[in-house]
């Protein structure tokens, strides 16, 4: 029962839903916008109801992402900023009059989420990104201790440029060009004719260590080839990229173009955008389709200014000294959730509803929808996750039973199993059903 209860907490039930091909994942998010000028609009940051009320982390926050508007800028040839942000506090911070009463925005559909640090990742920021190469992702998730203490300075903004890099992963869906904390499968260095070099974007030489993550000592080179416990800390390279691979290196300040990307690198931006580089992939895209550095100049607008800021707060906070006339009680299940998996007891457990109704059958939806699901499948669970899939129509149909995935090979069974044909009604309710009952089988 324990485990069962503990395997229910952490069920998450992926949903995948019409319009994977042109926004988030479902479209449950709210769209950012970008003006006639190339600044994006409409970017809404919301602040999580676990973290308690600081003020200063709001302004921390509007600093950081005015000067995040800057460093984008400078990324993007001049092109794309942010011009109107809006921060959402939560209902379980005081009322505040200098503060409107959110109508429309939630928590659920935000952009950037600040919450509490990641069970797995802790306070590394990282984008849900279940979209393939080009497509948005879901959200940002960034930490209170990542915002407040992080070193960034005016000369070298490491905070604003991995915000510029995460925003990068959302808005363009580029991916990662070294290891990040959500991969599980690019390896450190790989090999161009017997020499190993560390997996990386940018053709200019990077200067760094090589340290066993186990022994914390410089790496026997007979185990770089292995490269399990072996990490590459780069610490100087006199080229200007990439962002998407050593963002905190002072020199680097752009991303990647055709002329100095890294095609051999064995990385998730080349397995999953055909290893075009990250300025391909954003020039292609309708952000970048026209030249807003002209459109500006002529019309004599200055970004420097940078974004504005609205801060609205939920509905249904309280005024200083004001009590709540029902005391909610913290349920067990609550305290229980924040406690980490047993061991033997699966790390995650994923039931995902597909759907495969009539209107997937236009667009290649249900093949995008299933290109997606195995790249998540291949890129993003961990070994030890427990995965089922089912897909509904009229009715429920389970193509895997729970599995727990322990090497590439079950990987490959769970993909070759994905759905490339709709037709019929739309059973939102079987499909969901389903998965719970082969989340408890
Ligand atoms: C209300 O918020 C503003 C900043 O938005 C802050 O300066 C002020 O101290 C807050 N007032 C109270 C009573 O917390
Ligand atoms: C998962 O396990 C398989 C088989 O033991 C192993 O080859 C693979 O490297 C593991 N992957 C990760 C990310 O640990």
């Amino acid at each position: 029962m324990e485990l069962l209860k503990k395997a229910f907490l952490s069920l998450s039930i992926f949903f995948l839903v019409q319009n994977v091909a042109t926004s988030n994942i479902g479209g449950t998010r709210q769209d950012i916008l970008q003006n006639q000028y190339g600044g994006y609009e409409n970017l809404l940051i919301a602040i999580s109801k676990a973290v308690p009320e600081d003020l200063s982390l709001v302004e921390k926050l509007k600093k950081h992402f005015q000067k995040a508007s800057e460093v984008l800028l400078m990324a993007t040839e001049n092109q794309v900023y942010f011009s109107s942000i809006t921060i959402l506090i939560p209902n379980t911070w005081k009322l505040n009059s200098s503060w409107e009463v959110a109508t429309k925005e939630t928590f659920n559909t935000a952009r950037v989420l600040i919450g509490p640090a990641n069970r797995a990742w802790g306070d590394v920021p990282y984008t849900l990104q279940p979209g393939l190469c080009g497509i948005e992702g879901d959200y940002i998730h960034l930490t209170p201790d990542f915002i407040t203490t992080t070193t960034t300075t005016q000369a070298n903004p490491v905070l604003e440029k991995n915000i510029v890099k995460e925003f990068a992963h959302l808005k363009w869906g580029l991916f990662d060009e070294g290891v990040s904390v959500t991969d599980i499968k690019t390896p450190v260095f790989y090999s161009v004719g017997g020499f190993y070099q560390p997996t990386r974007c940018g053709n200019q030489p990077f200067y760094g260590r090589t340290i066993s993550t186990n022994t914390k000592i410089q790496c026997d080179y007979s185990t770089i080839k292995t490269s399990e416990y072996c990490q590459f800390v780069p610490s100087y390279t006199s080229g200007g990229v990439s962002l998407l691979y050593a963002h905190q290196l002072s020199t680097i300040k752009k991303f990647c173009s055709e002329e100095d990307h890294n095609r051999d690198a064995p990385n998730r931006q080349n397995r999953i955008c055909q290893e075009k580089s990250a300025w391909e992939v954003m020039t292609s895209l309708p952000d970048f389709a026209t030249d807003y550095f002209s459109v500006r100049n002529a019309a004599g607008i200055i970004t420097s200014s940078g974004p504005t800021f609205n801060v609205i707060q939920e509905p249904g906070a309280l005024e200083d000294g004001e009590t709540e006339t029902t005391t909610e009680t913290t349920t067990t299940e609550e305290v229980e959730d924040e406690t980490p998996a047993t061991i033997g007891c699966p790390q995650d457990v994923v039931c995902m509803a597909l759907d495969v109704s009539g209107s997937m059958a236009t667009q290649n939806r249900v093949t995008q929808m299933s290109d997606a699901v195995a790249t998540y499948i291949h890129e993003y669970l961990r070994n030890g996750t427990a995965v089922g899939i089912v897909t509904f129509n009229s009715a429920a149909t389970t193509l895997a039973s729970m599995t727990v995935i322990t090497n590439d090979q079950v990987r490959s069974n769970l993909a070759s199993v994905l759905p490339q044909t709709a037709g019929g009604g739309t059973s939102i309710t079987s499909g969901l059903n389903t998965c719970i009952e082969v989340c408890f089988d």
